[in-house]
């Protein structure tokens, strides 16, 4: 199987990216980001506290999380719903970042991407894709943009989507994302030794893609 890894700081553009190049490649595309915030959702229901890691532990194994596809879209399924719809709110972003620290959840998630990507040429995204999930992967990429840059795209995101929000707040609360997903103990957003770091400040979405499947071509 011919395995992709995207690693990067969030909104680097990395899902937008992972779904055209698996699209133009015609590889499975998978967002590992989508099984930590489905776990998030699981503690969030049932009231655990994100600084807790006993009452998070003791929770991981009631969580039954699995990935499907429908028309071509990824579906996560937390013990047999489909959770998409509660994926992207800021709360499950905040407890996602939290639990996603946890070494056992994150042992329970790895496991499950791993025989993913066993059984299909997939394009993976999510921060220890290259380092951890899939360290033999054909491209590894790591994608980055400045805090600024990525800031001014959740901003136009929210913006267009009628919300009332403030740039710097937003590029506060990259920042301390980044911090929290680069000095964790376990499995630390970094590049692989071997990742291909690409910079999207200023580059077009296509002209990211276009570069990965250039890379990708060059190394079969
Ligand atoms: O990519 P995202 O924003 O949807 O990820 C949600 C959270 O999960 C984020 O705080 C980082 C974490 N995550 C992780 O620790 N490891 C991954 N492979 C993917 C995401």
């Amino acid at each position: 199987m011919s395995n992709i890894a995207i690693d990067g700081p969030a909104g680097a553009g990395k899902s937008t990216i992972a779904k055209i190049v698996s699209k133009k490649l015609g590889f499975i595309y998978i967002d590992t980001g989508a099984m930590y915030r489905a776990m998030a959702v699981h503690m969030t229901r049932n009231g655990v506290s994100a600084d807790n890691a006993e009452d998070i532990e003791k929770n991981v194994d009631t969580a039954d999380i699995s990935i499907g596809h429908e028309n071509g879209e990824q579906v996560v399924y937390l013990n047999g719903e489909n959770v998409n719809a509660f994926l992207r709110t800021e709360e499950v972003s905040a407890m996602a970042s939290k639990t996603s620290a946890n070494g056992k959840v994150r042992a329970k998630l790895v496991e499950l991407q791993q025989k993913q990507a066993k059984t299909c040429d997939v394009v993976m995204d999510g921060r220890d894709i290259g380092t951890v999930v899939l360290p033999d992967a054909e491209l590894k990429v790591y994608l980055t943009a400045s805090s600024r840059v990525r800031a001014e795209r959740r901003y136009k995101e929210l913006t267009l989507r009628g919300e009332n929000c403030n740039l710097d707040e937003i590029e506060a609360d990259i920042k301390e994302r980044d911090h929290r997903d680069m000095t964790r103990e376990i499995s630390p957003l970094k590049k692989a030794d071997d990742a291909v770091e690409i910079d999207s400040s200023y580059m077009t979405i296509d002209e990211v893609a276009d570069k990965i499947i250039e890379l990708y071509n060059s190394r079969k």
